[in-house]
């Protein structure tokens, strides 16, 4: 439970959460952390909390370096309870300091927890005197939340990021040149698709205003603080904010009998036909957060169902509700099933793709189980299709 000092006397106070596996839906197999900041200047500075059951480890760690009733200023980047939770118990121990947000953070802030604490309002341009160094404020609505804002110290060229660049990994290394580079860019990607999709022009104009910084380390909320790969994060989260895509084509299916999943491994022909790579993934054995993170940089969108009582498979359902709701621009659909007598399931997937927003090949619909010569005939056609 050592706390890490990142500069001098800039220190990591945050907690490791080595057990969490659901983020609200999100399949957190590595579990996460979050990160909390402590910057000892004339005036203490904690930058950040926990989640509220990591406060103990949290305030191990900040007893370490001073006593937490030294503390000025609490700057509340974000107010979602993974970063706020411990706030009220931290409070307890600082009853005067200042707890530092923007408009909405402050409003925000009261309906969580109901303290009145000591409130200030910041917002983009304003700037926090610590002593040697300076705090400045960018805020970064719906990156995640609509009061979101980082934090940047110039004199330490450091950006206190909060949702921004994290990735759900718990682990005794805080850096990312400590820990595998491929497997950090996955779960950088994996908490992009999971979190951030919905906001990429939003996170572009976030992008702008942090491109006009210097910055030698970025400190995020969650996961490693990031120091060596600082180039290789902010490219990556142009292409994926710009909904750039790769010649990728994602298959995703259930099945009762084998009939959807042959008509699932003809489309994949289709794809391969015209060099694209390909994922086929069966609901029974894939979490839905797993194929967001292959999606992000997938063109088409293929989603298979079966017909079961007049409607589809309800692992289908769940994906087309995370799917629609993660909104996922600039993409192609394709409905595809299986059916013996209603056969409403490809409706009903074709319906929802639509509502995402994508453009939509012709479906592929056969009764029962499919035949070779005409899942042939629907390969040609879909090949004819696939630009
Ligand atoms: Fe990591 Fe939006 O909270």
């Amino acid at each position: 439970m050592k706390a890490i000092e990142i500069k001098k006397d800039i220190y990591w106070i945050g907690g490791i959460d080595w057990d969490l596996r659901n983020f609200h839906g999100y399949l957190t197999q590595r579990g996460s952390t979050y990160n909390s900041y402590l910057i000892v200047d004339e005036k203490i500075t904690l930058i950040d909390n926990v989640k509220h059951y990591l406060f103990e480890e949290q305030l191990s760690r900040i007893s370490q370096i001073i006593d937490p009733a030294k503390i000025d200023y609490v700057i509340q980047n974000h107010i979602e309870m993974d970063h706020s939770g411990s706030l009220p118990r931290i409070m307890e121990l600082c009853p005067n300091a200042q707890v530092v947000a923007s408009p909405q953070g402050v409003e925000g802030l009261p309906k969580h927890y109901k303290k009145k604490w000591n409130f200030k309002t910041v917002k983009s341009g304003d700037v926090l005197e610590l002593g040697k160094r300076q705090l400045h404020f960018v805020q970064t609505p719906m990156v995640h939340w609509p009061d979101n804002m980082v934090s940047y110290c110039p004199q330490e060229k450091m950006l206190f990021s909060n949702d921004a660049f994290g990735q759900h990994i718990a682990s005794s290394e805080r850096f990312d040149d400590e820990y595998p580079f491929n497997i950090m860019m996955h779960e950088a990607a994996k908490y992009y698709a999971n979190i951030v999709l919905p906001y990429g022009r939003q996170v572009q104009k976030a992008l702008e205003t942090v491109g006009t910084l210097k910055i030698e380390t970025i400190c995020p909320s969650h996961g490693l603080i990031i120091r060596k790969y600082i180039p290789e994060i902010l490219e990556i989260y142009k292409k994926w904010s710009a909904n750039e895509v790769d010649k990728k084509a994602l298959i995703i299916y259930d099945t009762m009998w084998g009939s959807t999943r042959m008509i699932a491994n003809s489309i994949q022909e289709a794809f391969e036909a015209k060099g694209y790579q390909t994922r086929l993934f069966n609901l029974q054995n894939i979490h839905i957060s797993d194929i967001m993170t292959e999606i992000l940089t997938a063109k088409y969108i293929c989603v298979g169902s079966p017909t079961l009582n007049n409607n589809i498979l309800p692992t289908v359902a769940s994906f087309l509700t995370y799917l629609k709701g993660l909104a996922p621009k600039d993409r192609v659909g394709l409905a595809f099933g299986s059916y013996g007598w209603g056969g409403q399931s490809v409706g009903i997937v074709e319906k929802i793709l639509q509502e995402c927003g994508f453009e939509m090949l012709d479906q592929i619909k056969l009764q029962y189980v499919p035949d070779k010569d005409v899942l042939n005939e629907k390969e040609k056609q879909l090949i004819e299709m696939i630009k």
